[in-house]
């Protein structure tokens, strides 16, 4: 579980109640929570679409797309109710941001859901916490109800007639897949967890059939606070384009590992030797992976570079979920490989042929490398693989195994041949069996 930790270079806007006691309502109350959602009702929905756009807040789920944007896609008038649906299925390996969300301040991630719904017109909201979070759920039903107590969530909330908003929590089964937003509409919806076909986006065909905004749990708790300070100031606090703060995890080899809250376009260089202490024991940093598996590793000469979602696209990379993966000079990158692809593997949902044989075969190839059964055709074969794989899956399942395997083999080819020749690290960590 991701301690706490605080660093000067931290700006505190979604972290600003941690360790306060504010998943109890009354302490959330007394930290201004709550105020947000009221002005919203009173200011109205374009007000609020206007001040998340004027933030610059891009979606905290890895992609980045401008999350005012995304609520303005809601068509105003619509058959079929509209919805707000919380992805906490938080699945990235290395990512851990929204847990620490969830488990210091429920309460704003609650109040953000009724922003999103005020602002497009849904009087439902759903929190979807991934299956392994089960134990979280407990803090977050409890928040729920405590609202409810309290006349915040229900009919006539804050006692505002005609102004209704319901919440319902649920969680995965812990599917990786179900993190895919149309997975996940598919998972609440009580079938199984596979992508559908996008367009339509779920702003126009979501839940049930119905308009639905889907945002990260970090993008949502993000809301009350904009409302709150203004989201041109908000916009102030990041890199241009990437307005605000975003929590990063900061795992691996560093010394103080933990969750950090950094301004947008903070250099990774200063986030890995400064706030997070630098390379554990003083030793050579070898690579990092910049935003959760998926993300293409860097070189340590190419980490001089703005954690925002342009500056990580220019630098090859992506700043995705904000897991920052620190690898030492003792990692072997062969290993690194079969045990991020065995990930992929294990979680594709099989629902399309490229990423089900795709990951198949690329655990395949890289388990028998592994274990010392590889040639040179190998390497060219995992890259030809990975390099098919790209863009032909229903959803970016597939992508997120192909791109940091590339990244491997692109970067690291030379450590790949001479581990042919029996360079293989003594330090393993993976069994035999369980590589099978
Ligand atoms: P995407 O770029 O397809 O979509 C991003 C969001 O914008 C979605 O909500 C989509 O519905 C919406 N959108 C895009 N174009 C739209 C349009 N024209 N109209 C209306 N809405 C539109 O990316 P996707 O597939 O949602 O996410 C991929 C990212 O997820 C990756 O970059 C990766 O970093 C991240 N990821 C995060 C994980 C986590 O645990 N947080 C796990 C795995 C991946």
């Amino acid at each position: 579980m991701p301690t706490l930790v605080s660093h000067p270079d931290e700006v505190r806007v979604l972290s600003r109640r941690f360790g306060q006691g504010a998943a109890e309502i009354d302490k959330y109350v007394e930290l201004d929570g709550y105020k947000a959602v009221q002005k919203a009702i009173e200011q109205g929905p374009e007000w609020v679409i206007n001040e998340m756009k004027a933030s610059g807040l891009r979606g905290r789920g890895g992609a980045g797309f401008p999350t005012g944007l995304k609520w303005s896609f809601v068509p105003k008038t619509s058959e079929k109710p509209k919805y707000v649906l919380v992805n906490g299925d938080e699945s990235e390996p290395g990512t851990c941001k929204d847990h620490v969300i969830f488990l210091h301040d429920p309460h704003a991630v609650i109040e953000g859901t009724m922003i999103a719904g005020l602002a497009i017109g849904a009087k439902m909201g759903f929190i979807y916490l991934r299956g392994e979070y089960r134990y979280l759920l407990k803090i977050v039903e409890k928040a729920v109800a405590d609202a409810y107590a309290k006349g915040f969530l229900g009919k006539n909330i804050f006692g505002k007639e005609g102004v209704d908003f319901d919440i319902v929590t649920q969680t995965g089964a812990g599917a990786y897949e179900v993190g895919e937003e149309s997975a996940l509409m598919e998972s609440l919806e009580g079938k199984r967890g596979v992508p559908r076909i996008k367009p339509p986006f779920p702003a126009v065909v979501g839940l049930y059939g119905g308009p639905t905004v889907i945002n990260n749990a970090e993008t949502i708790a993000s809301a009350p606070h904009i409302l709150l300070m203004g989201g041109a100031d908000y916009a102030k606090i990041g890199s241009e384009r990437n307005g605000g703060t975003r929590l990063f995890g900061i795992s691996g080899h560093v010394e103080r590992p933990g969750v950090y809250e950094l301004p947008m376009g903070y250099n990774l260089k200063k986030a890995i030797y400064e706030v997070a202490g630098g390379v554990k024991g003083g030793r050579k940093l070898k690579a990092v992976v910049p935003g959760g598996s998926s993300c293409p590793v860097l070189l340590p000469d190419e980490i001089d570079v703005g954690l925002d979602f342009d500056q990580m696209g220019k630098a090859g990379t992506m700043l995705g979920s904000g897991g920052i993966v620190v690898l030492d000079e003792t990692v072997s990158i062969v290993e690194f490989a079969l045990r991020t692809i065995k990930f992929y593997q294990h979680e594709s949902c099989g629902w399309c042929i490229p990423c089900r044989e795709g990951t198949d075969w690329l655990k395949k190839t890289l388990t028998r490398f592994y274990n010392g059964g590889g040639n040179l055709k190998d390497i060219n074969n995992i890259q030809y693989l990975a390099e098919n794989m790209m863009g032909r899956t229903f959803c970016p399942l597939g992508d997120a195994a192909a791109m940091p395997t590339l990244g491997f083999i692109k970067k690291f080819r030379p450590e790949f041949e001479e581990y042919l020749k029996g360079a293989r690290t003594e330090k393993t960590f993976i069994t035999t069996e369980e590589l099978i």
